[in-house]
């Protein structure tokens, strides 16, 4: 069984990141631009956008942070919204999920210009990913990908099960795992919380990639021996022990799968890592204008 680092391969594509910014500057080029938007202040977004400016000042990307009261209206937002899209300047925005309840994030994610949309989440980006069209991937799917890849794992003609449908993970999983791509031309199943037979299917995957957000729901008989785990999950878990009062734990019980498994991404330090170096990378292909001219 091997542990799937994802500290290490994303501390190794930031390297060839900076490097590449490096190069970019000392041309008089673009220097890629990150604007984030966070409405209110929940706590878990609060960390996961200043990580994303943090990663932004570490790789010499310029970074614009946006806070706004939980009070603004919809119709102020996209305005918000607005205005960068016009602002030549700003390669990529991202406004954080989730938003508040009186703000429809499906109307905000339409009005991201899509040639600014690093994270992937309009419907011309998903559309575009499924017709196998240059697009920007959704940060975590394309970690996933990532792993997968510098791992050298086999994936044409493997059963991949993802277990999950979010809009942000399991769907775009599952699409990108069909493709005829390097990585992908696997037969896919997607699974759900009506799925029949869930720990049946999931003992059928030669890779199963756990994306439902539901801590050590994955065990030992849901894995067949040999398999590759991917665990998406990251869930907050009360644990007086620790000093945040709060331990982070994967969708997957890892002591009880891992002795099973060829592969295995651990949490933390798994996929994790990998997801804002996925939006470190779209925010440099927009500020390159590869993906949209
Ligand atoms: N909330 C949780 N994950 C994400 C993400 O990848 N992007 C945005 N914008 N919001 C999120």
């Amino acid at each position: 069984m091997q542990i799937i680092d994802g500290k290490a391969v994303a501390d190794e594509i930031k390297k060839e990141i900076g490097a590449e910014v490096e190069a970019i500057i000392a041309a008089g080029g673009k220097i890629p631009h990150l604007v984030a938007i966070l409405v209110g202040n929940n706590g878990a977004s609060e960390t996961y956008v200043a990580n994303k400016v943090k990663s932004c000042e570490e790789l010499g990307f310029k970074s614009t942070l946006l806070r706004f009261d939980p009070t603004i209206s919809e119709e102020e937002l996209l305005d918000e919204v607005r205005k960068i899209n016009q602002n030549d300047d700003m390669d990529g925005l991202i406004v954080q999920l989730p938003l508040p309840d009186h703000i429809n994030p499906d109307k905000v994610m339409e009005t991201i210009d899509p040639r600014k949309d690093v994270d992937g989440f309009h419907p011309i980006n998903i559309g575009r990913m499924a017709k196998g069209l240059p697009a920007y991937i959704s940060a975590t799917p394309q970690g996933v990908l990532d792993l997968l890849e510098r791992y050298n794992i086999e994936t044409a003609g493997k059963h991949c099960v993802v277990v999950g449908r979010s809009q942000i993970v399991g769907l775009p999983m599952t699409i990108l795992m069909q493709r005829n791509t390097k990585i992908g031309n696997c037969t896919v199943t997607i699974t759900h919380s009506r799925t029949k037979n869930l720990a049946e299917v999931c003992a059928s995957a030669d890779i199963l990639i756990a994306a439902l957000g539901r801590p050590e729901f994955i065990t030992a008989d849901y894995v067949k021996e040999g398999a590759v785990i991917i665990d998406v999950g990251l869930t907050r878990v009360e644990d007086s022990s620790k000093k945040s009062g709060f331990a982070l734990k994967g969708d997957v019980k890892f002591d009880e799968v891992a002795p099973k498994c060829s592969f295995i991404t651990p949490v933390p330090k798994g996929v994790g890592p990998m997801t804002i170096v996925s939006l470190m990378k779209n925010t440099l292909l927009s500020a390159k204008k590869v993906i949209y001219q």
